[in-house]
């Protein structure tokens, strides 16, 4: 069909022939196509259902817009960069295949609130795929907590061996992490959910237009409130990456202690070759690679964070085309922080637990004190006592170059009346197992815990 190069807004659009480069935003907005034809189809289903344009042009201007869908899936999309943006593309295009009729497209809307549409709808999708990895990623620290419910080893504080706890317990504590991670996201989609379409440039449109139908037939719960903030709203976008750069954050501590427990200084675990890599001059090495790269790009989503934010820092009403810069950070910080899911699930599917180093590492040196000195807090001591006969006992320890374990049940005594016998039940297993209170590292405790675990993981979202 021949179109009219006057209506074309590839002719029309901005006054000069070419769009210098730097408006462009083709080579990253492209990534919108799919909401971006949604969208239109859906208004475009509404134009003619309120008949502010015929049926027929309703029709056809669908056709194309399938059309359209199809080419850019099978890579036949005529691209052209002059026309800046993905919106622009797809309607000179939809010129092309139906004619001037394409023109009525753009009634009662603008690319102001299109384009916010569009970025709701894909940070929806966006939220979902990253809570799926997410879950994945939780299923395997589950099953890692499952399968190794008697492995105890050395807690830290201030990376200095604190108390005995199990390595299930460790493993939850990532759960836990993920989960909230998860939940930000679900409140993410909740913040995105809301359709500005109806909205026009600024102040609404002049049209008899349905904003129910079209919320409907995109899966909007909600629509708008007010059109001059609707078309100005970023807050999900920022919303979206702080829940990322916050999962980052949690990633990066778990590969941090992925890379320090692989060292040949803890041994605890050793990672599966493909998530290493060989030094190219020391031959004796395997490199934690991944869990590195996963520290070192939460820094990368972080920087989206901060962008982000100065790019709404002070912006007037409405709408500004430094919203266009929205983008970016956004495909960037998901890419990222999806991919570090990903790959922190591949770690820790195929970690090799060294459980006799760990269990080795719990039992010695001074890691029992504190459960000494509740003994004697049992036996009637105030705890401050008792806290002043421990230090007295391992320094006595440390003059004779011995462990708690080596100290014989005189030696105890002679540092206080308060020590009998009993005094050489205290072990790593009854201490561990002496935690019985909800979120205890107890072994009952945690059995518990993996019950509930399974109960979340299970959770249908959204319904
Ligand atoms: N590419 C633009 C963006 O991402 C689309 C909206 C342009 N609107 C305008 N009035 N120039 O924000």
């Amino acid at each position: 069909m021949s179109s009219n190069k006057e209506i074309n807004p590839a002719s029309s659009a901005r006054g000069s022939e070419l769009a210098s480069n730097f408006t462009v935003s083709l080579n990253f907005d492209k990534r919108l196509y799919k909401q971006d034809i949604l969208v239109s189809i859906a208004h475009a289903k509404m134009l003619g259902k309120q008949e502010i344009i015929s049926d027929e042009d309703s029709k056809l201007i669908v056709s194309g817009l399938i059309k359209i869908q199809k080419e850019i899936e099978s890579d036949k999309f005529p691209w052209d960069e002059k026309l800046e943006d993905i919106h622009m593309n797809i309607e000179s295009r939809l010129f092309e295949i139906i004619g001037n009729q394409a023109g009525k497209l753009h009634t009662a809307r603008s690319r102001n609130d299109q384009v916010a549409t569009d970025i709701r709808l894909w940070i929806k999708d966006a939220c979902i795929n990253l809570i799926e990895n997410s879950k994945k990623l939780q299923l395997s620290l589950l099953s890692l907590a499952k399968n190794n419910l008697n492995v105890s080893l050395p807690g830290y504080t201030h990376l200095q061996k604190a108390q005995p706890i199990l390595l299930s317990h460790h493993f939850l504590a990532y759960f836990e992490m993920f989960q909230r991670d998860i939940e930000r996201w679900k409140k993410t989609y909740n913040s995105a959910d809301v359709m500005p379409l109806g909205s026009g440039a600024i102040s609404g449109v002049p049209y008899n237009i349905d904003r129910k139908y079209v919320a409907e037939e995109l899966g909007f719960s909600f629509i708008s409130n007010n059109s001059i903030d609707a078309v100005s709203d970023r807050d999900f976008i920022v919303e979206f990456i702080s829940a990322s750069s916050i999962c980052m954050s949690h990633l990066s501590k778990l590969s941090e202690e992925i890379v320090i427990w692989s060292s040949d200084e803890f041994n605890f675990i050793s990672l599966s070759d493909e998530y290493t890599s060989g030094s190219s001059i020391m031959p004796q090495k395997r490199n934690p690679d991944f869990a590195e790269l996963i520290r070192g790009k939460t820094g990368r989503v972080y920087g989206d964070l901060i962008g982000i934010l100065t790019v709404l820092k002070g912006l007037p009403l409405s709408y500004n085309r430094d919203l266009q810069e929205d983008k970016e950070s956004t495909f960037d910080a998901y890419d990222t922080t999806l991919a570090c899911i990903k790959s922190a699930n591949g770690i820790v599917k195929n970690l090799i637990i060294n459980d006799k180093i760990m269990k080795t590492s719990a039992e010695k040196g001074f890691i029992l004190a504190t459960d000494i000195a509740d003994y004697l807090t049992k036996k009637g001591l105030p705890f401050r006592q008792s806290h002043i006969i421990m230090t007295k006992l391992s320094n006595h320890c440390k003059k004779l170059g011995k462990d708690l374990s080596e100290i014989s049940v005189e030696e105890y005594k002679s540092i206080s009346k308060f020590f009998s016998d009993d005094v050489k039940n205290i072990s790593v297993n009854q201490s561990i197992n002496s935690r019985e209170i909800k979120g205890g590292t107890s072994l009952n405790q945690i059995k518990n815990a993996i019950k509930n675990a399974n109960i979340t993981i299970n959770q249908k979202w959204p319904k």
